[in-house]
């Protein structure tokens, strides 16, 4: 039964030229499908449940596109038979569907447009590093031309609507910013003389499309760039935008260089309503909201606000394409909720940085682009599967070896599901992380999974079970180094730390500045100690995505001292002896030393189980220790092959 709470979430949604089933959409974003995956991928999210699909941003013109190599474009008329057949499968499996149209500016790198890339004004961009050319007057009137028989082929191609991307740092914000249009000509000057590249295209695509098309407008309501556009502005642009044209507002928050972080899971659950509800307070049209957003409860509260008409999720679709439908039919406790990890973030980035061979994935949903592959069908021989360990690994791979139709035994030898994310959702903002831990949870309640809790896999259970396989996913614990003095009593290890079971003294040094070192250096700190994180390398927090970790960079220095390319020498009974700057022997005083030296991977079964001669995998950390991305995606694959 559905909490009546969320049937607010359910109402239809009904504008002159268009109406939406319910007040969910998906939000737009990039990636790296070809036109058949892209349709398995969105279609199943229309599958399951959400009201409206927005694609990823679509170019308008070849010198704006941005990383994403083979994504087709509405550039020119072939565009039109490209999407359509995507298009019709969107709508018959019951969702609107809106096509996103950008031109990404002096965001567009070199190396994907053959061409220096063109802004409003010759400004050099954080982003890319790269120096755009400024655009003239007749470039510009022609890109509104662009933008605007886009939108019509959109029309032409079956799409509901379109969004213009006016937001993240793209082309026509950087035509709103004050920071990047230092322009003379009529798309210069003041707030509206900045928006005139906005209007513009908004007159000239409604004049085309005509008035049974719905346009909205995605823009960012702050930049989050000192010296950029702030609120006050976009509170006078709001209703210039619907005078002009627009259907509907999609409010965001700030650009790619913003200085406030967005997407990490630090920023709390729908951190950017009040900027909707701002820009709803001025205009008539329905204004919708996106960022974490990834629990239908939270997705409720805004609409019973009044804060939105509309709410966006993007990466809480990645991680469940039917997040909506276990919404509608009062199943929330089975959502797979997305960690604003930040990791599909990551390699979409990595792909516009020019690396090739990364693809749009979820760390936690590694069937992300594979939907129509048909890869959880049942299989027609059914087995019996032995899989030990109860982290993440093991979790997944007993997930879909079930779905498939295998008899699955899993040995964990603690008293709770979870491995080492138990340790990894103590330091602070890391609380997401438990998700993963309660998605499988749920799934281990439902799918016929055999859970032998508390018990060590032995050689005797290959004896009683006789499996046809085993999949050994027993984790990792700590690297502990062969430093003079790490065997004294005032020392422990991160995960000792991180699972309680260790007094800390108020003077901690940590050995070790990767993210398991930081996270949990951050955790003593918040806690008032007095804390040094040591570091051999001459970074810390490496092995941390970059979309988290500049965020976690700009806190964690306020609050501990770190020494980084120091090598720990000795741990004696007074602290922690590094060398000092003429490479005398200098000691850091410490009450308790934790190690944070890395983690070594758990493979006391390997021998036991290559004797038996059973068909044997290992996955997750135990092969080598990494991320849960690493851990699923394995774990997936060999669930899928057994
Ligand atoms: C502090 C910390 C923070 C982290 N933060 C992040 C993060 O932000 N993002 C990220 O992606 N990753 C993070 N990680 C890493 C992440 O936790 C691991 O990648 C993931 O848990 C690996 O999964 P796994 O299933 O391979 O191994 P584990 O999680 O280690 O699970 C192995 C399981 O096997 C069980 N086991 C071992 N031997 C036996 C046996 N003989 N019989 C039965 N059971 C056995 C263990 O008890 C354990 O439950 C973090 C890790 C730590 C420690
Ligand atoms: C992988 C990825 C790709 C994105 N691509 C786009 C895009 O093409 N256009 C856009 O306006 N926003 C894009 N965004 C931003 C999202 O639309 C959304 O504003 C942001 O992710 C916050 O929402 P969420 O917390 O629900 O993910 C992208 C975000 C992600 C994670
Ligand atoms: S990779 Fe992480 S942030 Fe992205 S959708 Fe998956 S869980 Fe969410």
């Amino acid at each position: 039964m559905r909490d009546t709470s969320l049937d607010i979430l359910f109402e239809p949604l009904t504008m002159s030229n268009l109406a939406v089933k319910n007040r969910f959409f998906m939000a737009p974003m990039g990636h790296t499908f070809g036109m058949d995956q892209l349709t398995d991928y969105l279609v199943a999210r229309a599958r399951g449940g959400v009201g409206m699909i927005t694609t990823g941003v679509i170019s308008v013109h070849p010198g704006g596109g941005v990383g994403e190599r083979d994504v087709a474009t509405l550039e020119t008329d072939e565009g039109i038979s490209t999407y359509a057949p995507m298009v019709r499968a969107i709508q018959g499996a019951g969702a609107k569907v809106v096509a996103q149209l950008n031109h990404a500016g002096r965001y567009a790198p070199s190396w994907l447009i053959g061409q220096q890339c063109v802004a409003p004004s010759a400004i050099p961009s954080r982003y890319t590093g790269e120096m755009p050319r400024e655009l003239s007057t007749a470039e510009t009137d022609h890109l509104v031309e662009c933008f605007a028989e886009a939108a019509l082929r959109a029309r032409k191609a079956g799409f509901d609507g379109v969004e213009l991307c006016g937001c993240s740092g793209y082309l026509i914000s950087q035509f709103l910013s004050p920071l990047t249009n230092k322009r003379n000509d009529r798309y210069g000057g003041d707030v509206l003389g900045r928006a005139t590249f906005l209007l513009s295209i908004l007159e000239e695509a409604r004049s085309r499309v005509g008035d049974d098309f719905n346009i909205c407008v995605k823009f960012d309501a702050e930049d989050g760039l000192k010296g950029g556009k702030v609120l006050e502005d976009s509170l006078i642009l709001a209703p210039r935008f619907v005078h002009a044209g627009a259907d509907r507002l999609h409010v965001w928050s700030g650009w790619h260089e913003a200085t406030r972080p967005m997407l990490p899971m630090f920023v709390p659950r729908g951190a950017f309503s009040y900027l909707a509800k701002a820009i709803k307070g001025v205009v008539d049209v329905p204004v919708s909201t996106v960022g974490r957003i990834n629990d239908p409860a939270v997705a409720a509260d805004i609409l019973a606000r009044g804060d939105a008409d509309l709410i966006g999720m993007a990466r809480p679709l990645l991680s469940d394409p039917d997040f909506v439908r276990k919404t509608e039919e009062g199943r929330t406790d089975e959502i797979r909720r997305c960690t604003a990890c930040c990791y599909c973030f990551d390699q979409l980035m990595l792909g516009m940085h020019g690396d090739e061979s990364v693809r749009l994935s979820c760390a936690i949903n590694a069937e992300l682009g594979r939907e129509g592959e048909g890869l959880l069908a049942e299989t027609g021989e059914k087995k019996d599967v032995i899989v030990v360990g109860g982290g993440p690994a093991g979790l997944e791979t007993a997930r879909v070896a079930a779905i498939r139709g295998h008899r699955v035994t899993l040995f964990e030898k603690d008293d709770t599901l979870g491995g080492m994310l138990r340790a990894a959702i103590v330091p602070p903002h890391k609380e997401e992380l438990k998700n993963i831990i309660d998605y499988y949870h749920r799934q281990m309640e439902l799918l016929p999974v055999t859970l032998r809790m508390g018990e060590a896999f032995t050689r005797e259970r290959i004896d009683e079970i006789n499996p046809d396989a085993i999949v050994l996913a027993t984790g990792a614990g700590p690297l502990i180094p062969p430093i003079p003095g790490i065997d004294g009593p005032q020392v422990s290890s991160a995960l000792d730390i991180l699972s309680d079971s260790h007094p800390v003294g108020d003077r901690v040094v940590i050995i070790g500045g990767g993210m398991i070192g930081i996270e949990t250096a951050e955790l003593l700190a918040d806690q008032g100690k007095d804390v040094t994180v040591v570091e051999m390398l001459d970074e810390v927090a490496a092995d941390v995505g970059p979309t988290t970790r500049w965020g976690m960079m700009a806190r964690i220095y306020k609050k501990m001292r770190i020494r980084t390319s120091s090598k720990v020498i000795e741990i004696t009974g007074d602290g922690v002896v590094v060398p000092g700057r003429e490479n005398e022997r200098e000691t850091i005083p410490a009450d308790t030393v934790v190690v944070a030296a890395g983690l070594e991977s758990v493979r006391d079964l390997l021998e036991i189980v290559k004797e038996c001669g059973i068909p044997f995998y290992e996955i997750g950390s135990c092969t080598e220790p990494g991320q849960v991305a690493d851990a699923i995606s394995d774990a997936f694959r060999i669930g899928c092959a057994l």
